[in-house]
């Protein structure tokens, strides 16, 4: 008799739905046999990375049969310079995914309790889960709130904090809402969560942040022992494909998270990549200035189509095509246009869409209003 083995997994990963990624363009080439597709899923940079980063990676391919530096000395190096922090606050993983996943490898599991957001990222319920800790998700801000419709409610966060909490996940800027906690808000959270409540910032768009009253979290370091910064190189950098992301925090939380991650991560590639990156600040100017203008571009499209979107400080836009955005999403796979549903975020009337570069947004757009006029 065959074994039904999802009777002996652990708890956790029996009730898990795996993480829902952005089409790849390869898949939809495979399905529908069309070229020339464009990805606007999962919020990667159109311009790439920096050329530096490129050049990095080709200068070490010839040492690749060698292991990476298990430390990542120069990229720790690199990123305390920049945070102008110490280098045993520096974490690295293989994106930030992973960093999340050493979070709760070190304080979630039987017992504990974990508390998010609702349509906070998804990635915080399944490594909690996994886990096997309790999870605790907050009612978000109402669609009709004046300031952060869908965004985080910290009171009401806070309000599932207890004894048995071990780690709150805030991801600020949120995706795939795009909307943002301020600073004074975030401070006020962190003064009164209990200091043995670990506190996750995740800042993976941070870069793109316009409005003056968020704060990057790296701020509040010093004063809040209990906080951990996460960042990401997937998105403003460019580096989605090599999966480099890294964790800031205290000295004994860095020894924590680092007693749990395997020695090599991130890879070689990864890391000179990364170290290059964090060096060509003009190529991040650049990506801004282009996410700003495709920003505005895409929401005066959306408006010109009678469309609401939810105000974002990220490098996408979720926009609600009200009515059912699966075969809308349908409908833009055969225009060769891979977006985002996130019916599975409980949004099931919006779709989440990255900014492009321009050629790539005039061709959204035209493929949406072709699309929601059939
Ligand atoms: C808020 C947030 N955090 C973390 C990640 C994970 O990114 P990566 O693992 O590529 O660093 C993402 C990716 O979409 C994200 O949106």
């Amino acid at each position: 008799v065959a074994v039904d083995f999802r009777q002996w997994c652990v708890d956790g990963v029996r009730e898990l739905a795996p993480y829902q990624a952005g089409k790849p363009i390869e898949e939809l080439q495979r399905e529908l046999g069309i070229s020339d597709i464009i990805k606007l899923a999962s919020n990667e940079n159109p311009l790439g990375p920096s050329p530096l980063a490129l050049a990095a990676m080709r200068a070490v391919l010839d040492g690749i049969a060698l292991y990476p530096d298990g430390n990542g000395f120069a990229l720790k190096r690199a990123l305390a310079a920049h945070h102008a922090i110490d280098q045993d606050c520096v974490t690295l993983g293989s994106g930030s995914d992973h960093i999340l996943e050493l979070i709760a490898r070190v304080f979630l599991g039987p017992g504990r309790s974990a508390v998010i957001s609702q349509y906070g990222f998804s990635i915080y319920n399944i490594v909690a889960q996994a886990a096997g800790a309790e999870l605790r998700i907050a009612p978000a801000h109402a669609p009709d709130h004046a300031e952060q419709p869908y965004g985080h409610d910290l009171e009401a966060m806070l309000r599932l904090v207890d004894a048995s909490t071990r780690v709150v996940f805030i991801a600020n800027p949120n995706n795939p809402t795009g909307n943002f906690v301020t600073g004074a808000e975030l401070e006020a959270f962190l003064a009164r969560v209990p200091p043995e409540t670990v506190v996750v910032v995740d800042e993976a768009y941070t870069e793109f942040v316009t409005d003056a009253r968020h704060q990057e979290a790296t701020a509040f370091l010093t004063r809040f022992p209990n906080l951990i910064v996460v960042r990401t190189f997937s998105k403003a950098y460019g580096l989605a494909g090599v999966r480099v992301g890294y964790a800031l925090a205290t000295p004994q939380l860095t020894d924590l998270l680092n007693r749990v991650r395997l020695a090599f991560n991130p890879n070689a590639l990864a890391q000179v990549a990364a170290v290059a990156a964090l060096g060509d600040r003009s190529h991040i100017e650049r990506t801004v200035a282009v996410n700003r203008a495709g920003k505005a571009q895409l929401e005066a499209g959306f408006r010109a189509l009678g469309l609401t979107f939810i105000p974002s400080q990220c490098n996408f836009l979720t926009v609600d095509v009200q009515r059912p955005a699966q075969p809308v999403f349908d409908a833009l796979l055969r225009e060769g246009i891979i977006v985002r549903p996130v019916g599975n975020y409980g949004l099931p009337r919006h779709l989440r869409i990255s900014v492009g570069t321009e050629a790539q947004n005039i061709r959204l757009l035209a493929a949406l209003g072709r699309v929601l006029a059939a």
